[in-house]
């Protein structure tokens, strides 16, 4: 028998001590209390004065020897708590702790700081990152305007010198098994993370096999002056889509809002929070979108589509080639990397853009095999634009 989900994660009910109430006291037994605490608290200020000179001094030095390495000990106090991202990306919350955390949410439409909106490129991958190259040129000069994330297989411990834009970049993982909700969860878990630096706004999902069409200012202005956000998302009346429906997922998802798009996704922060505290539409796809239901087709268009419908292009960003047929699109190799390859590609179809018609549908395309990455260093600069 299957059992009902119905928590977001999986996780054991967390043990939080409740406080229990406060006893009432006698007047002189509280008194007595209260004078041994003030004779304490005066003992111990006496004592933190006469040691903070030696201290304080102590902390100089410390600070001028050891500026190289951030002492994590003195939390900054004041706003830059709120504002600077982690330092460590490596933290031991478990999904449930980490999505109530990234759930927290300004209410407040101003920012009272100078903000530089960032685009977060999450890298969902199963160990290395063969085009690592490629993404460093295409990075390379735009610090402050991008964050890099990964979350590769849980046995996958990255090495990147810490000159690479890919240094300790990685976040705790777990499996992800392509079709299931254990994808999903994954996919939550890049935008979690992300969103704990406060001046990430785009957040664009890759995985090792992608690679960028154009040059990082050019994606930077597509993604910050564009309405819309970038999730693929149609209806498709045949098996493979309202097929996949399940009527017990009503009320809360009627098949009339049912929609199918690809994984691969570009987001504003406003519709990364939307996910990550969903626990409405969670379960009843947990539950009721089990294969041939593929749930990382369906979840996020879903549900966007239900949430907030007029910010959504309804398309990818991220071009791939099905045309070869079956199960998996093509992969492509050093002898596919030629000029009339990427022209196929910028030429191949017409979309909207803010309302009006645009060649430029795609800033990033798949699947890209280990063996390109030496044509595509070569063919970037005058193609790709970088
Ligand atoms: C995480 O680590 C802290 C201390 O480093 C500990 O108090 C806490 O219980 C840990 N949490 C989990 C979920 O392991
Ligand atoms: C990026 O590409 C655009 C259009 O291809 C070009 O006009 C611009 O100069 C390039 N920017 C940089 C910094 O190379
Ligand atoms: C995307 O689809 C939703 C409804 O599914 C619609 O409200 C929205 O306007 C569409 N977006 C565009 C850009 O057409
Ligand atoms: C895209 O639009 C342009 C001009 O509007 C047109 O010349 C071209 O044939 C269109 N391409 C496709 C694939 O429809
Ligand atoms: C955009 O393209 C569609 C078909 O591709 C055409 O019907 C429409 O008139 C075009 N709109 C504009 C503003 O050019």
């Amino acid at each position: 028998m299957q059992t009902r989900v119905v928590q977001l994660e999986e996780g054991k009910e967390n043990g939080i001590s409740v406080r229990t109430g406060q006893h009432k006291a006698f007047r002189p037994k509280l008194l007595l209390v209260l004078g041994l605490f003030l004779a304490f608290s005066a003992t111990v200020f006496i004592i933190s004065v006469s040691t903070i000179k030696y201290t304080g001094i102590q902390n100089v030095v410390t600070t001028v020897t050891s500026s190289f390495v951030p002492c994590r000990e003195e939390e900054p106090s004041g706003l830059s708590r709120w504002i600077q991202p982690p330092l460590v990306l490596m933290h031991n919350m478990t999904d449930e702790e980490l999505l109530w955390r990234a759930s927290f949410w300004p209410r407040r439409k101003e920012y009272p700081f100078k903000r530089v909106p960032k685009i977060a490129f999450m890298f969902l991958t199963k160990g290395p990152l063969p085009l690592a190259l490629l993404w460093e040129r295409f990075l390379k000069g735009h610090k402050g305007l991008y964050s890099v994330y990964i979350h590769p297989h849980p046995s996958f411990t990255s090495k990147f010198p810490s000159s690479s834009v890919f240094y300790r970049r990685q976040i705790p993982s777990q499996v992800a098994e392509w079709g299931r909700m254990t994808m999903c969860d994954a996919e939550k878990r890049l935008l979690a993370n992300a969103l704990l630096d406060i001046s990430n706004e785009w957040f664009v999902l890759v995985s090792e096999s992608c690679i960028p069409l154009f040059n990082f200012t050019t994606i930077y202005s597509y993604l910050s002056q564009s309405k819309h956000s970038f999730m693929g998302a149609f209806d498709d009346p045949g098996p493979f889509g309202r097929g996949r429906y399940n009527p017990n997922m009503e009320p809360e998802v009627p098949i009339t809002k049912w929609r199918k798009g690809s994984q691969w996704f570009e987001i504003n922060r406003e519709l990364a929070a939307t996910i990550v505290k969903d626990t409405l539409y969670y379960p009843k796809f947990k539950e009721f979108c089990r294969p041939a239901c593929y749930v990382d087709e369906h979840y996020f268009p879903t549900m966007l589509t239900i949430e907030k419908p007029v910010v959504l292009a309804n398309r990818s960003l991220t071009w791939v080639d099905w045309s070869r047929g079956g199960p998996h699109p093509a992969t492509f190799g050093r002898s596919d990397i030629t000029e009339n390859f990427f022209g196929k590609i910028f030429d191949g179809r017409n979309c909207t853009y803010n309302g009006r018609n645009t060649s430029m549908c795609y800033l990033f395309a798949r699947k890209f095999a280990p063996s390109a990455l030496e044509p595509l260093l070569h063919i970037a600069p005058k193609i790709l634009g970088f």
